[in-house]
């Protein structure tokens, strides 16, 4: 069966996500093992209407962690994105339409929109908030959450979205300078004006949101775009110069607990061949916690920061990759740098699935939520999302899924269609229905989810007294032999002693009791 077939044969669209939220006390329908033994899976149409509660407009979007575990909570209960990124240039109000047209295919419950910081402050300390209000009305319409990114300081390592007024004024709002002497193209995370004028346009956003969106359909943040710097590990201006041979910040001493040097030191001193690439990282975490802390007082929605990655696996040199930005091995100095950030997000683009899974791995930890804002979704890509479900995740969302034509190759389909959405709007077909559940039971522990792997033709889970073994490529004949494409995927979670709740597709799940369970 083709996807597109298997797409077509699956039920009617479900009601879109409505507010207000969800309460959690729902019929929620569940498989007995005892019952299927061999189960061709696809749950679709579990749908939590009739389990809406009552809206509580007081109760704010919040991220909170137990046992290491993580949840987005929104109307008072879990919530998973599962989303979709539009493009850079799919927030000006003409674009619109081609992005919930993807979004509406899709049935994504969240679209990530760029704010404009050029388009937000045209002059200083002018605010044109038409443009985000347009987009937040639409999204109440399409009956779709938002996540906003702030394209302020950074975006993808550059400032090419600051205000024209600022870029006029380079001296002012300073980019930085590399190792050579030469300017680089990225801005300086040394600048008090620049930070100054973010902290300020920033604000008058949450500000604005704080009054024009009581209802919650903003439910995260991301502060700048994949902030760090290309082709220089770090700022060399007099500034930097002077700041790098002064005493390591005490709280980045502390985190550092028994490693931590029994003297004080500078960078060098204190972090060796490491000292720039450290330095950097802090400041730029420093900088971007700031503008983030003033933005919640003023509104405190969840907020987050994305990360371009280094190699998970063979990490190369800092002048590699975008140094500063949160990668893999900075997290720590991130963490205390800016604590304002609830999550520290990354962008993973990876095509070799043992570095997608490293990733996940790597991001999803008792102190940081894992969400993945940006991910290739086109053809087995897809199946990723529940890769991303078995390690927690709270949202799931890639990029560039809208119709205005424009190339994301080498990273996506050259132009999207239903064709190339299809594979993520079976996941989303799937999962929409039963996100709530899905969001909760992954927040209590009993979430398991898995994606297939070429060569691993089935994967065993342990649900104590059952095992669930999903298999793929099973044919009448026989088999597992795999798909021809990895592109299984299945959910499977606990719901009581002997009873599970099974999702997912191009696989078969099997229940076997280890002891105690009833056969
Ligand atoms: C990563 C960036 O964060 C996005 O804004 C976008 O530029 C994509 N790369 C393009 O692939």
């Amino acid at each position: 069966m083709t996807r597109r077939d298997f797409l077509s044969a699956l039920d009617a669209r479900p009601p879109p996500f409505t507010m207000p939220g969800m309460n959690l006390e729902n019929k929620n329908p569940f498989f007995r093992p005892s019952h299927l033994v061999a189960l061709a899976i696809l749950l679709s149409g579990l749908c939590a209407a009739g389990v809406r509660a009552q809206a509580d407009d007081n109760l704010l979007p919040q991220l909170v962690t137990q046992d290491g575990r993580h949840a987005l909570i929104v109307d008072g209960a879990p919530f998973l994105i599962l989303g979709a990124q539009c493009h850079n240039s799919s927030a000006w109000p003409a674009m619109l339409p081609k992005v919930w047209s993807a979004i509406d295919y899709l049935q994504a419950n969240t679209l990530e929109i760029p704010v404009y910081w050029e388009q937000f402050e045209p002059e200083p300390d002018r605010f044109d908030t038409s443009v985000v209000d347009t987009i937040i009305q639409q999204a109440r319409e399409h009956h779709v959450r938002l996540v906003l990114l702030w394209f302020g300081t950074w975006k993808n390592g550059s400032s090419h979205y600051l205000p024209p007024w600022m870029k006029k004024q380079p001296d002012k709002y300073p980019r930085i300078i590399g190792k050579t002497g030469r300017r680089v193209d990225s801005p300086s995370p040394h600048a008090p004006a620049t930070l100054a004028a973010d902290i300020h346009a920033f604000s008058a956003l949450m500000r604005h949101l704080k009054t024009a969106d009581t209802q919650h359909t903003v439910i995260m943040v991301q502060v700048e775009n994949e902030p760090g710097s290309w082709n220089t590990v770090r700022d060399f201006s007099p500034e930097a110069q002077k700041l790098i041979n002064e005493p390591v910040p005490v709280e980045l001493l502390k985190a550092m607990g028994t490693n931590a040097p029994a003297v004080d030191g500078n960078w060098s001193e204190v972090f060796g061949p490491n000292a720039d690439e450290y330095f950097h990282a802090w400041s730029v975490a420093h900088y971007i916690g700031q503008v983030a802390a003033a933005g919640k007082a003023e509104y405190p929605l969840p907020m987050y920061v994305n990360a371009s990655l280094r190699d998970p696996l063979t990490p190369g040199p800092a002048s590699t990759y975008e140094s500063g930005g949160a990668t893999d091995n900075v997290l720590w100095i991130w963490k205390v740098a800016a604590p304002a950030i609830d999550v520290l997000a990354p962008d993973i683009y990876e095509g070799d699935s043992a570095k997608y899974h490293k990733v996940l791995e790597l991001y999803a930890r008792p102190d940081n939520a894992l969400f993945v804002p940006e991910t290739r979704g086109s053809g087995a890509a897809a199946r990723m999302c529940f890769a991303a479900l078995g390690q927690g995740t709270i949202g799931w969302s890639p990029f560039g899924l809208d119709y205005t034509k424009y190339a994301s190759q080498p990273l996506g389909a050259s132009r999207e269609t239903e064709e190339s959405l299809a594979p993520v709007a079976l996941n989303y077909k799937i999962l929409g229905p039963i996100m709530r559940e899905v969001a909760r039971l992954n927040f209590e522990g009993k979430l398991q989810a898995v994606a297939e792997e070429k060569g691993e033709a089935a994967q065993t889970l342990d649900f104590g007294n059952w095992q669930a073994v999903v298999s793929y490529g099973v044919t009448r004949n026989g088999g597992p032999k795999g798909n021809s494409e990895p592109i299984g995927r299945a959910l499977i979670a606990k719901t009581g002693e002997n009873e599970f709740l099974v999702t997912g597709v191009f696989c078969r799940v099997d229940f076997k009791a280890v002891s105690g369970g009833q056969q």
